[in-house]
């Protein structure tokens, strides 16, 4: 995966003026980071890291947030982890009142059909992503979820339990910490 628009020789490399006001999520094994995301809320979508892709016509009103950045390290890959950090960034934007969320990602069937069981729709067109740090060659889409009062908050967290725990089984002889 090259992303980076420059040669990165560490993490900091990667950082944007994005981190200064996201809220970070990380899962630990032990004192171990195995998978990470940022969720960036923001008073209008200009101001998310997506912004520029949004298409001119959404009618979205109100606070929005953006989920971005997430990275599974590939030892602890297909344990459910990026599935939990979803849930976390999803009941974090709800619990701040925001309705609507998004991610940008990059556009494969697998994704789609993940995230559309996890209540996101594609908005707009195809793009190549960009921002500060990073350039992605990959056709990239924009998603978007609306809050359902069916899924509440309670609900997401007992899910995001199940998945943690069963990922720590899996994950306990492939991890040293
Ligand atoms: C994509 C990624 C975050 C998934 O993490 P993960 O913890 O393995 O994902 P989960 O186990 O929670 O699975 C959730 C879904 O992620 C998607 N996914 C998992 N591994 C994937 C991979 N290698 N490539 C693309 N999508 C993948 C799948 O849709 C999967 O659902 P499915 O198994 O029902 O198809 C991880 O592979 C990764 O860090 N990739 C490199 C960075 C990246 O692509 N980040 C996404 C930016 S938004």
């Amino acid at each position: 995966m090259q992303w980076g628009k420059q040669a990165t020789a560490s993490t900091s490399d990667l950082r944007d003026s994005f981190d200064d006001v996201s809220l970070h999520f990380g899962v630990y094994f032990n004192t171990r980071i195995l998978a990470a995301v940022r969720l960036i809320m923001a008073d209008r979508p200009a101001d998310l890291p997506s912004g520029r892709y949004f298409p001119k016509a959404f009618d979205g009103s109100g606070r929005v947030a953006e989920i971005s950045k997430a990275m599974v390290d590939p030892v602890a890959r297909q344990c459910g982890l990026f599935t939990a950090l979803l849930l976390e960034c999803k009941a974090r934007a709800y619990a701040n009142g925001i309705a609507d969320l998004f991610i940008s990602v990059v556009d494969t069937d697998r994704i789609r059909r993940f995230l559309n069981v996890e209540g996101f729709q594609e908005i707009g067109t195809p793009f190549h992503f960009e921002d500060q740090t990073i350039s992605v060659q990959d056709q990239a889409i924009l998603l978007w979820n609306r809050f359902n009062t069916v899924e509440s908050i309670e609900t997401i967290s007992t899910r995001q339990d199940h998945i943690l725990s069963k990922a720590q089984s899996t994950l306990e002889p492939r991890v040293d910490s």
